[in-house]
């Protein structure tokens, strides 16, 4: 492979301000070994046209903010090596399933609201925060059950590739439902009968095909679509009053006072003052 080739970027451009439609508009960029999408967006911009607009911060794959459509599949521009897909020539658009604000950069807010919804905390019926007992011990096959989960970066790549969600807007989508499965997993949490009107109603996980392009595309490995599925049955057994009772977190006794089991020690400082 040589050092460095030019690959030609094919840009949906759109500024609802002043095109009437969406219209592609092409760029050569020269791309060396370890470029990542995100660094040609930035070449393009410093060198080439400095309207085109997209959204980004961390460049680590840990914000969420850089999802795009690359070369037809959703991920984050910072987390995708140029050759690793192409040599010649790639096409960049925004995420399907939002509305798009500039470019690259789509309105994630419906996602978040959705999110908001499914109550994504820890609830808890009573007042630890303004009376704090003692500390939850959550032992390690506890936490395996949902730490998967906990890994969603809401980049909504996710929400771009659900099909579901491409025809049915009120759908809840994949990313909120993984998170109220998320947190349903979670021994100190109560608040699944809550939750439940929401992910139980007709915008709802019963709405998902299962068709699995979520966990196909998301970039943290969180498999929205099995938190789905697990999440279906669960309903279903909540519905009949069926379900087993999840043992609760046991509480230790008092700040500081009470026997942690199986918690390995926290490591020693490694900087000394
Ligand atoms: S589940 Fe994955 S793809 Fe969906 S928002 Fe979270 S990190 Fe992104
Ligand atoms: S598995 Fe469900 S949520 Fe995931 S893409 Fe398919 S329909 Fe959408
Ligand atoms: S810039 Fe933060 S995930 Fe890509």
């Amino acid at each position: 492979m040589p050092n460095e080739k030019n690959v030609k970027f094919y840009i949906r451009r759109y500024d609802p301000l002043k095109d009437k439609e969406p219209y592609l508009r092409s760029y050569d960029v020269p791309v060396s070994k370890g470029m990542v999408v995100l660094d040609a967006l930035h070449y393009i911009r410093e060198n080439l046209d400095p309207s085109l607009a997209w959204r980004y911060s961390c460049r680590m794959g840990v914000c969420g903010s850089c999802g795009m459509l690359i070369n037809g599949s959703p991920t984050l521009a910072c987390n995708t090596q140029i050759f690793d897909i192409s040599e010649t020539e790639l096409t960049i658009a925004p995420l399907p399933n939002f509305r798009i604000i500039k470019d690259l950069v789509p309105e994630l807010s419906p996602m978040f609201e959705k999110h908001r919804e499914i109550l994504p905390f820890v609830v808890r019926e009573e007042s630890e925060l303004d009376d704090p007992e003692g500390e939850f011990y959550q032992t390690p096959e506890q936490l395996e059950e949902f730490l998967q989960f906990t890994f969603c970066i809401k980049c909504g790549c996710c929400m771009a590739a659900c099909p579901t969600l491409a025809t049915d807007p009120n759908y809840l989508g994949p990313q909120p439902l993984a998170q109220a499965h998320r947190y349903n997993k979670d021994t100190r949490d109560g608040g699944r009968k809550a939750r439940n009107q929401i992910t139980g109603s007709n915008d709802g996980a019963f709405k998902c095909h299962y068709a699995g392009e979520c966990s196909r595309v998301c970039p943290k490995g969180v498999d929205p679509a099995k938190a789905i599925q697990i999440m279906k049955r669960q309903l279903v057994f909540d519905f009949l009053k069926i379900s087993k009772s999840q043992k609760p977190c046991e509480k230790l006794k008092g700040p500081g006072k009470g026997e942690k089991k199986d918690i390995p020690p926290a490591p020693t400082y490694t900087v000394q003052e």
